[in-house]
């Protein structure tokens, strides 16, 4: 369908209306009537850090939510804008150029172009195209990222990675663990992932799902959005959904499936799902904070000091990725693998 375009590439054609591979059934498609009209998602602010009342506005809102907004984390305006100014960039090359970072013509495991979520698995094709940026060292990176999009998401990547740091320390520290060792570092955050995900304007984004309902397998990701948007999170009643609003300068957190497990469900990760827009190309530019690929996950010890039932076995988290990919988005579902 999409023979290395893309959803890109399809818009580029001069299309006005989908193509039935894209059109969800009734079931998947965001019923308007099912958003939650009054509050959303908290807003904190992290200017300092170090401040209990930061520590416990950043906990609490993992606990309750799973989704939180921070503002004053740290990361220049100049760089958000950059980093997505490279995202349009980098889809607005002529598709042979883009076609050079498709799996089987790139030059390394350190950057994919990819289309939907995964298309081999999927019954209905998502509204989506992406540029998966591994992050493993500098170099790598220098040698293999796109140059058009390259220095702008290392210098993201770099801000970001402070950033994820503390977050995880707040995180952690309410969950009993005192320092992050080199150990727990290794499964909490060892090989992250900065994807360039693109959402080209749809004809009827009502009829398709951007990103379809899903929880993130990450430890925590860490969202750059533009000012379009059309993310979604699993609202506290049955079948609504909170929007993200777009908040200028503002960087998204949620808690993946890792963490919830790590945390034995004391923080929650929530589903969430995204829709294209009918006359803006958005970007959104996800931060996958993951463990080493074979490092093994389950609850930690310090969370069940006081004797508390184990909710997860353990498992080796590139078997829980895996497990991800081999099936198209099924709303909560991936964390069953570790029960
Ligand atoms: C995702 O959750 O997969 C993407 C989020 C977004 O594009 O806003
Ligand atoms: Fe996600």
């Amino acid at each position: 369908v999409h023979k290395g375009n893309g959803v890109t590439g399809l818009v580029d054609t001069g299309l006005e209306t989908v193509p039935e591979p894209y059109i969800q059934p009734l079931e998947e498609r965001l019923d308007p009537t099912k958003f939650l009209p009054e509050n959303s998602i908290p807003i904190i602010d992290v200017s300092n850090w170090d401040d209990p009342k930061v520590v416990d506005s950043i906990c609490d809102a993992a606990s309750k939510w799973g989704f939180f907004q921070i503002v004053n984390h740290g990361v220049p305006l100049e760089v958000l804008e950059n980093v997505k100014n490279a995202a349009h960039s980098f889809f607005q090359l002529p598709s042979e150029e883009r076609k050079k970072y498709l799996k089987e013509n790139s030059p390394s495991e350190a950057v994919c172009l990819g289309t939907s979520f995964s298309p081999q698995a999927e019954k209905v094709l998502e509204w989506k195209d992406l540029l998966r940026l591994s992050w493993v060292s500098e170099d790598q990176a220098s040698a293999f990222w796109p140059p058009v999009c390259k220095e702008e998401a290392l210098e993201y990547v770099k801000k970001v990675e402070l950033v994820t740091k503390r977050l995880l320390e707040a995180l952690l520290k309410r969950l009993g663990v005192k320092e992050i060792d080199k150990t727990t570092e290794y499964k909490l955050m060892a090989s992250p992932i900065l994807s360039l995900n693109y959402y080209p304007c749809c004809p009827s984004p009502e009829l398709t799902a951007g990103v379809g309902r899903h929880s993130d397998v990450s430890t925590i990701t860490i969202l750059l959005q533009d000012d379009t948007g059309g993310l979604y999170v699993r609202g506290t009643t049955e079948d609504s959904w909170i929007h993200v609003p777009p908040v200028n300068g503002a960087l998204v957190i949620n808690i993946g499936d890792v963490l919830q497990i790590m945390s034995n469900d004391k923080y929650k990760s929530i589903e969430h799902r995204v829709i294209a827009n009918r006359s803006r190309n958005r970007v959104a530019i996800p931060f996958f904070v993951n463990p080493g690929s074979d490092a093994t996950i389950g609850p930690l010890p310090e969370v069940l000091a006081s004797g508390e039932t184990p909710i997860y076995k353990h498992v080796v988290f590139s078997d829980y990725f895996k497990h991800f990919f081999s099936k198209g988005h099924d709303g909560k579902k991936t964390v069953e693998f570790a029960k």
